[in-house]
């Protein structure tokens, strides 16, 4: 009996030491230690699950950019505002989901630079007289809980707007527009028009305004300060410049991509 408590005692010491030596050894991404890349899946055509495997434009141009940049990397499930909490602990070493480059989120975290241009765009049921940002005064619209599409609504009805419901993730705030708890959604044009078009059966309609809505580019999410941004960034203009970019895009958008306007 001793014995075993000696054994047991010494097993769980040795555990110990184990873990304690790899918490003190020092981080770095580029030396072949892990790389995890955070992501919300559940933005389909841009990373969603599928078959319990994470897929999407978002994915197979993170594959690129790694392959190239030669870094070993785990992506992670991590969900939309747990993934800007986990950049920011480093918990992370890079983020991509859809991510708008903005003047706010630059202030905490790094950015490569644009690969991606988007816009937001107005989520309705088929017959609503909802045409512009404007018609959705005084209606329940939905939206992804911190997102550029949330920011765009209070900067036109105020912070307070009650009738702005925020969800934990898009495919909640489409819910609830499929419920009847909304009147509209407001998203990513690519995310919504995706959506009509792959569920005709639920009598959707997608409104575009240019006027209150401007254009986006994502761009993959780094800490602040990161020493893996130069490498992100070559890798990125490579897989760009030599054909890898619009293969990516054909097999997602069936459409060429205009690289252009990723160049401002
Ligand atoms: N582009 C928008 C933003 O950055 C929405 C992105 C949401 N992404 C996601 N995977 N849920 O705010």
């Amino acid at each position: 009996m001793k014995k075993v408590v000696l054994l047991l005692t010494l097993m769980s010491l040795l555990a110990l030491t184990a873990c304690g030596g790899k918490s003190t050894s020092t981080s770095g991404s580029a030396s072949g230690e892990e790389f995890v890349v955070g992501t919300d899946a559940a933005y389909a055509p841009f990373e969603y699950l599928k078959d319990g495997k994470i897929v999407g434009f978002d994915v197979d141009l993170l594959k690129a950019v790694m392959k190239e940049a030669k870094l070993d990397y785990k992506l992670k499930n991590t969900g939309w505002e747990p993934l800007f909490a986990s950049l920011r602990d480093e918990q992370v070493q890079a983020g991509i989901s859809a991510i708008t480059i903005n003047d706010k989120r630059k202030q905490s975290y790094d950015f490569s630079a644009p690969y991606f241009e988007s816009i937001n765009k107005i989520l309705t049921k088929q017959g609503s007289n909802i045409k512009s940002v404007d018609d959705l005064k005084g209606k329940k619209v939905s939206v992804q809980n911190g997102t550029t599409g949330q920011e765009a609504l209070e900067k036109k009805f105020g912070k307070d707007n009650a009738s702005v419901k925020k969800y934990e993730s898009n495919v909640l705030a489409i819910q609830a527009l499929l419920n009847g708890e909304v009147d509209a959604v407001v998203a990513d044009n690519t995310v919504v028009d995706e959506y009509a078009k792959n569920n005709p059966d639920k009598k959707l309609v997608v409104v575009n305004d240019k006027t209150n809505f401007e254009s986006e580019y994502y761009g993959i999410a780094l800490p602040k300060g990161s020493k893996d941004k130069a490498t992100v960034d070559k890798a990125l203009k490579k897989v760009i410049e030599d054909g890898t970019y619009t293969k990516i895009y054909k097999k997602w958008f069936k459409v060429e991509p205009n690289l252009d306007a990723l160049k401002k």
